[in-house]
């Protein structure tokens, strides 16, 4: 079977392509690169001693992806590409919907031509905006608090909408949660621009001795430490989660929703305690005032994947926080 993975290049769309190689798929990825590099497509083949069907094209030129679907008989799309800074999309938000809405409709309108109606989703706990209660489930009430959200929100929308036009599509929505890790040989992981948004590449960078302190964003939360409580899963755990997902779709389930998360919240105090362990030293943090937008607790209820794809969290924190350091640590300057 052959699966074309969009955004392939980039952070979690990597370690999906070596648990699909692993699971005897082939891989066409494309990306334009504007936030990844070959180098990740490069390593994954080296790893793996497998090739990679690589289109450097944008998901948004649609006689590029017209013509890979011309040249190649795909089976499945997984659709990772996107833009997702949420701060950034705040500042910029019409490129946040042209990229990522328009580059979606794009994709979907390829797909049909060529008569292809299998699709996973990367969707996002975000489209939960401030549940009400945790653990949260895939029936909470959905809601965006930013444009980056809003766009997932929409395209889940704009998802149950084709459905409902014609039933022949397969669509499987996953929510990830907080996405964190690399793959265990340190030779693939996160590889932000510039100073990181997220929490693990923050404290990477400092653990390297690249930036010089953690900010807490608050600690004055409704948690038992005060500080924000997230569910942390590792991205080796979630890329198998796809694999899963892509199984799904052959059994011609229609439209499926799953949280991929480990069902467990760590408060950022934890993940810097995890973190100090997996590197052996003090880290540095001062607590600063809250993140605007921020919420205090977040948390999957994974056990409709568990009951339905099969699919469960197994790595822990501690080898999220070893597994991290190890990619930092090896590529202090990414790749
Ligand atoms: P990433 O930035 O590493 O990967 C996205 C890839 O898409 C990049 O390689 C980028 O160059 C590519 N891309 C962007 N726009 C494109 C376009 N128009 N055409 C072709 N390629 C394009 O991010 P990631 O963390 O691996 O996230 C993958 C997906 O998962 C995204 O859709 C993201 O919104 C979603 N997601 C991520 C997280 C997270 O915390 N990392 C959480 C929930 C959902
Ligand atoms: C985690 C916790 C912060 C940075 C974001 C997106 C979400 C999803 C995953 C894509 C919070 C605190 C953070 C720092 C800190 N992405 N923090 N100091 O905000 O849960 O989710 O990434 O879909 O949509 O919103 O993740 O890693 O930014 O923050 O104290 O320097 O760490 O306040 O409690 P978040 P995060």
């Amino acid at each position: 079977m052959k699966i074309l993975v969009t955004g392939g290049a980039g952070y979690i769309a990597s370690h999906t392509n070596i648990e699909l190689l692993n699971s005897g798929y082939e891989v066409v990825a494309v990306d334009n690169l504007s936030n990844s590099c070959m180098e990740s497509i490069m390593r994954v083949e080296k790893l793996k001693g497998k090739k990679i069907h690589f289109y450097r094209a944008d998901i948004l030129d649609k006689q590029a992806m017209q013509s890979i679907f011309d040249q190649e008989k795909i089976d499945a799309v997984i659709h990772f590409a996107g833009l997702k800074a949420v701060g950034e999309s705040c500042s910029i938000p019409l490129t946040y919907f042209r990229n990522n809405l328009s580059g979606t409709i794009n994709l979907l309108e390829v797909m049909q031509e060529f008569g292809v109606n299998n699709f996973v989703f990367s969707s996002s706990a975000t489209v939960y905006g401030e549940p009400e209660r945790v653990p949260v489930t895939e029936d909470f009430p959905l809601s965006a608090t930013n444009p980056y959200g809003r766009t997932k929100l929409m395209i889940e929308e704009m998802l149950g909408d084709l459905y409902q036009s014609d039933s022949s599509w397969n669509i499987a929505i996953l929510r990830y949660f907080n996405p964190i890790g690399a793959h265990e040989s340190g030779e693939i992981g996160e590889d932000p621009n510039g100073i990181p948004n997220n929490l693990v590449p923050y404290v990477a960078k400092v653990a390297a001795g690249v930036l010089e302190k953690i900010n807490v964003f608050g600690n004055d939360y409704d948690t038992p430490d005060g500080t924000g409580i997230r569910d942390y899963i590792h991205v080796v755990d979630l890329a198998v989660g796809h694999i899963k997902a892509i199984e799904k779709l052959s059994d011609n389930p229609g439209l499926v929703v799953y949280n991929l998360g480990t069902g467990v919240g760590y408060s950022v105090m934890e993940i810097i305690n995890n973190y100090e362990k997996a590197c052996h030293k003090k880290l540095p943090y001062v607590v600063t005032a809250r993140r605007p937008g921020d919420i205090a607790i977040s948390y999957a209820d994974p056990s409709k994947a568990l009951r339905e794809l099969h699919w469960k969290a197994e790595k822990g924190i501690e080898q999220m926080c070893e597994d991290s350091y190890r990619w930092q640590s090896k590529n202090p300057n990414g790749y």
